[in-house]
């Protein structure tokens, strides 16, 4: 099977798993502990049914939507993911912000993303966001804070589902850190894929670029994170950074109705529901399960974005109808990505994004605010 003809995001899955050494294919795929949670964003939104609406002209569909404030061609958008130079070594982060602006959707980078932030800023001129930590050091944060702001990003996403790093079993079984550490586990897994290798030699060291003058102790990202982030943080710490930033804010990583206000209290204007694709606290709610709870709470006053186990149209469809204002996604992506850089995140794009309209359309929707809660049963 070619990128081209790949159909589905399961055939994009397919292409990554064939083109990536094990350990960075399991990395993307895997979840926490048994990956219950993995499974169940997925099989929850499968659960649940479509109706339509019969006859009604649907000879024009709008999907323009609204994320973080922001205009997008679509109602889905790029997800923050760590160091995409390790899925695609030579396209890394730029090659899915390119991807994003072709299609008029957002992109978002990653805190720990392999690619600075000044690089990404001049590679794109659509709507970008900046995903944070709060670090233990409130300096690095507010420096942080000050090129995003020089660089012209358009929202600030502040992620507070990973206190600490999730417990991913899929890693030290494939010998795997991020950078990877050479050992015969790791160089037998990289000569058996030699276009990923070729790929990866050929292109300069993989790196937390926005933290270079951090040190990572050789104990690769997981160590880092629980070095690094702060396990203080409370929610007076994101109403600092929510001012100190000044600009649209998001919260990522709400499970609660209850968090949900707390979000509306520091003045978020995106409540975003989501689990780390089940990378965190194995055996939580799947996070369809969660929003009509989240939604009832919120009421318009802020935006809602939910994110996990989004692999169809249908799913984007379901999401919008109970509640979300626009959905993120990840692995659709980074599959895209794994299997062929920018192209492949093109076609995943593509894939969505054709799924989206035949669904609309089927549904007897002409915009998004025809996609009403009526039509989930
Ligand atoms: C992530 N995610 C993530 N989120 C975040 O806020 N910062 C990050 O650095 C990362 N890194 C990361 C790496 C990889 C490989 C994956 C798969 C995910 C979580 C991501 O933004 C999103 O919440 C989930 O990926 C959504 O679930 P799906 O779409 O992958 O099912
Ligand atoms: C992950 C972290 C690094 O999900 O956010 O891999």
């Amino acid at each position: 099977m070619s990128i081209e003809n790949a159909i589905s995001i399961a055939d994009l899955r397919i292409l990554a798993k064939k083109r990536l050494p094990k350990m960075v294919f399991d990395y993307i795929d895997g979840g926490a502990d048994d990956e219950i949670t993995l499974a169940r964003n997925i099989s929850r939104f499968r659960d649940r049914s479509l109706v339509w609406r019969a006859l009604t002209d649907i000879s024009v569909i709008d999907t323009n939507a609204k994320v973080m404030g922001a205009q997008s061609a679509l109602p889905f958008f790029i997800s923050p993911t760590a160091s995409s130079r390790l899925f695609s070594p030579k396209g890394g982060e730029i090659a899915v912000a390119k991807a994003a602006e072709k299609f008029g959707i957002p992109y978002s980078i990653s805190t720990i993303g392999s690619t600075s932030i000044e690089d990404v800023a001049a590679a794109t001129k659509g709507p970008k966001f900046f995903q944070i930590y709060v670090w233990k050091d409130r300096g690095v944060v507010k420096d942080i804070i000050a090129r995003v702001k020089a660089a012209g990003f358009d929202g600030i996403i502040l992620t507070v589902d990973v206190p600490v790093a999730g417990n991913r079993e899929r890693d030290p079984r494939n010998k795997f850190t991020i950078p990877p550490k050479p050992n015969l586990s790791v160089i037998t897994q990289m000569l058996s894929r030699p276009a990923y290798l070729m790929d990866m030699v050929s292109s300069g060291k993989i790196d937390a670029a926005n933290f270079k003058h951090i040190k990572t102790d050789g104990g690769g990202i997981i160590e880092f994170i629980n070095n690094q982030f702060d396990r203080t943080v409370t929610w007076k710490d994101a109403e600092w950074m929510r001012k100190e930033w000044g600009g649209n804010f998001a919260i990522k990583g709400i499970s609660t109705a209850k968090d949900a206000q707390n979000c509306l209290d520091i003045g978020t204007d995106a409540v975003w529901i989501s689990n780390h694709g089940g990378r965190q606290l194995d055996t939580s709610p799947a996070t369809i399960d969660t929003l009509p709870a989240i939604a009832e709470q919120v009421k318009g006053r802020a935006e809602i974005i939910l994110d996990g186990g989004i692999r169809r149209g249908t799913d984007i469809v379901k999401a919008l109808a109970m509640g979300a204002t626009s959905v993120a996604i990840g692995r659709a992506y980074l599959y895209g990505l794994g299997a062929a850089g920018q192209i492949g995140v093109e076609r995943a794009l593509e894939i969505l994004k054709s799924e989206l309209l035949r669904d609309m359309a089927l549904c007897g929707a002409k915009n998004i605010s025809e996609i009403t809660r009526e039509l989930v049963v």
